[in-house]
């Protein structure tokens, strides 16, 4: 969460801070501030919302070539001016601009207290100026590292010093930094997305490294001073900005790019003809396949419903157990890590906090872990060193689509290696290889003709709340639907194993309730169609998203939703396009920002 940008170079740092926070803007948009360092004083300005809104009050800054910014998704305090970061030192000599959280904010707080510090914010990063104050004898290097020998938690942190118009320092610890090398300038970041408009050239900071930034570039060492000699990479990845080629919203966009950004998960990666697949990014061999005997999928949100589908497809062809969990429990539960277990963690910006922390668990436990992962480069890419990308290009609307179908389709083809090298014939691998290579098509064909999803939004959109139902592999569409819907349109709702409905929120259900039924023709549809009727029974209003020429469950329904036919474990695949539909337009109905909705980040980078 958060974006930071620092700058030092011949060129006037503000408009390329603000370009930088602009690219960010998707880490959090509560606030936005800036601070220059020009002729021995501090230039700070702050806003509450937008960096557009910052952009308008700036005036004209100062022609310096030397500042920091901060775009801010706030955890410590309300979403005000002072509260916006740059943070400043009393004497306004020191600001700090924070990614993180700081856990003894509390005891810090109050022992600077005591020695007189009159704090302005509600923030826990107003403790870092003031406590580099403390330590400043005249080196800003030295300042900081003895002020973060304090602080518990995590951060990155970039530090200006009105008396050193020549260098920025940053320290990196939990909270992603890169440092981009151009020449005769250097960019500190939190988000390469922020680096690549100056150079490809960067280095990542790793935890508790510190680094001193000037025009030449970074001296990296740890905090207890040694030098590091830091691997310089170059960022392959697709930084472009991101345009919403036509579309009113990054969403819609996204929603319909799927038909190509589900091709490229499988693209290069289908064997159709031996019924098999391959994944470069895993070094895993039949045989190493063959030694695997359970699978974990650890995510958060959207990335955890893309792993419980994968989990389910991997016990339904493979055979072999699977599960998946939220990553943010996970390591605090004290998990077991079998030595034959795999674990995959799942995340489309590979900088989620709780992820993350689930992958440390792991490794520290000597489990192996992989990476699903959009982001190239990420923190979760890198730390688990082998994983598939998802290849869903950049995804720019905080609510998350097109990953959730690309990490599907990924894991699919992981799933197919796994199943094929122990139950799978050379027929069912071509089957099913064949299936997921239709897949594209498939989702192509249903966004050319979506289906009444108006009358769908006419019934949600004045709902108190809305039930999203589905079993088997449509229970996690169903705790995708409602997720989506809740973000973008903020109606309470809810996801449900269709089969649990009666044991607890059929309670909810009065004359007119919208219920959201994924009825997709499988083992389960009789079953579901028991429930519908259930529903019914009740005075609920039934929208049904079910296989394209399923009379049966069509006639159940008051809005039919149909989608192509596929497969079981492919169907969310195609089931969940019209909840994204649903979700967009039922924010769109009710003037939502859908693009980027309240209280949300895109990157969640604090526990
Ligand atoms: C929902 C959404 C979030 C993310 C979650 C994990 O639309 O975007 O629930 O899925 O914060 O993020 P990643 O996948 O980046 O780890």
């Amino acid at each position: 969460m958060c974006g930071i940008i620092a700058y030092i170079g011949p060129h006037p740092a503000l408009p390329r801070i603000i370009e930088g926070l602009k690219r960010m803007e998707y880490r959090g948009y509560d606030s936005a501030g800036v601070a220059l360092a020009s002729e021995g004083r501090l230039w700070v300005r702050k806003e509450v919302g937008r960096v557009s809104e910052l952009t308008r009050r700036l005036g004209g800054g100062p022609e310096v070539g030397i500042g920091l910014g901060h775009t801010r998704w706030a955890t410590h305090g309300g979403l005000t001016q002072v509260n916006a970061h740059p943070h400043v030192d009393a004497s306004q000599q020191i600001a700090v601009v924070h990614n993180g959280i700081i856990e003894n904010n509390n005891i810090l707080r109050s022992q600077l207290e005591a020695d007189g510090v009159a704090f302005r914010s509600e923030t826990d990063t107003e403790i870092l100026p003031h406590l580099i104050r403390k330590h400043y004898r005249g080196d800003p290097v030295q300042a900081v590292r003895d002020a973060v020998q304090h602080v518990q938690g995590t951060y990155g942190i970039a530090v200006l010093f009105a008396e050193h118009p020549d260098v920025l320092v940053a320290v990196r610890n939990g909270s992603p930094l890169v440092v981009g090398l151009g020449r005769g300038e250097t960019v500190l970041a939190s988000d390469p997305q922020a680096v690549v408009a100056h150079t490809r050239q960067v280095v990542y900071l790793q935890d508790r490294e510190l680094a001193v930034i000037t025009t030449d570039g970074a001296d990296v060492q740890t905090l207890a001073g040694q030098v590091v000699d830091s691997e310089v990479e170059v960022l392959d990845g697709d930084y472009q900005l991101a345009s919403k080629e036509g579309f009113p919203h990054f969403m819609l966009k996204e929603i319909h790019e799927q038909p190509r950004s589900v091709r490229r998960a499988l693209r290069g990666r289908l064997q159709v003809d031996d019924g098999n697949a391959k994944l470069g990014g895993l070094n895993m061999t039949p045989r190493d396949l063959l030694s695997v005997q359970r699978v974990i999928n650890l995510g958060c949100g959207t990335s955890y419903h893309a792993g419980m589908v994968a989990a389910m497809a991997v016990e339904s062809l493979a055979r072999v157990p699977a599960r998946a969990e939220i990553a943010s429990e996970f390591r605090y539960r004290h998990p077991i890590i079998q030595r034959e277990a795999v674990f995959f963690a799942f995340s489309q910006s590979g900088e989620t906090a709780d992820t993350l922390g689930a992958v440390s668990e792991i490794q520290i436990k000597g489990g192996e872990v992989m990476g699903v992962v959009n982001v190239v480069g990420s923190t979760i890419a890198r730390t688990c060193g082998q994983g598939v990308y998802v290849h869903s290009g950049p995804e720019i609307a905080v609510a998350s689509t097109k990953a959730f179908t690309s990490q599907i389709a990924a894991q699919l083809v992981f799933t197919l290696m796994l199943a094929r090298c122990r139950n799978l014939s050379l027929e069912q691998g071509q089957a099913v290889a064949a299936a997921l290579d239709g897949i594209p098509g498939k989702i192509s064909q249903y966004l050319q003709e979506p289906g009444p999803i108006d009358a769908a939004v006419e019934l949600i959109a004045s709902a108190r709340y809305v039930l999203f139902l589905g079993r088997g592999f449509s229970y996690p569409v169903a705790l995708e639907g409602a997720l989506k819907l809740k973000e973008i349109a903020y109606i309470p709702c809810e996801g449900y194993p269709a089969g649990e409905m009666k044991h607890g929120p059929i309670a909810m259900l009065d004359d007119g309730a919208p219920v959201v039924f994924i009825a997709p023709r499988d083992s389960q549809t009789e079953k579901a169609i028991s429930n519908m009727m259930e529903v019914k029974a009740r005075g609920a209003r039934l929208i049904c998203v079910h296989t394209q020429g399923d009379d049966e469950v069509a006639g159940l329904a008051d809005v039919s939703l149909p989608v192509p036919r596929s497969t079981d474990f492919a169907s969310p695949l195609l089931t969940a396009l019209p909840l994204q539909l649903i979700a967009y337009h039922t924010g769109l109905a009710l003037q939502r920002d859908v693009d980027k909705p309240r209280n949300l980040a895109k990157s969640v980078t604090v526990e």
